[in-house]
């Protein structure tokens, strides 16, 4: 089971495979913004890796960032739990003036992972 560190709030163990923007809200129980549910359009799920960053990433994550010029940081909801993972949560409800996180996302990877 891949463990998930979150800076500053600690480690989980997440189910193989989980997506992390679903990780970082149901196991890490944080308060991730997911706007727009999981599909790659808001870029508020944002993460920054601090160890593990996976090598690949989707075609829709790898547009989203190019059409906003964002460097430096993935989308967690473009990314699944298959090996250890240290982030830093700088996309939160709190403080973002934002009614809610956002609809829950899908378990799968919205749209249909393309790498
Ligand atoms: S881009 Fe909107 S939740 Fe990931």
């Amino acid at each position: 089971m891949p463990q998930l560190t979150v800076e500053n709030v600690g480690t989980f163990d997440v189910p193989e495979g989980k997506r992390l923007v679903l990780a970082l809200e149901q196991d890490a129980r944080i308060d991730q913004l997911h706007a727009c549910g999981g599909r790659a359009r808001c870029t508020t799920c944002r993460v920054e890796f601090i160890e593990g960053e996976p090598e690949r990433s989707t075609v829709a994550e790898r547009t989203v960032f190019a059409a906003r010029g964002l460097t430096g940081v993935r989308l967690s909801c473009q990314i699944l739990c298959d090996h250890d993972m240290t982030v830093r949560a700088i996309s939160r409800l709190e403080g973002s003036g934002r009614p809610d996180p956002g609809p829950t996302p899908q378990p799968f990877i919205e749209p249909p992972a393309e790498y």
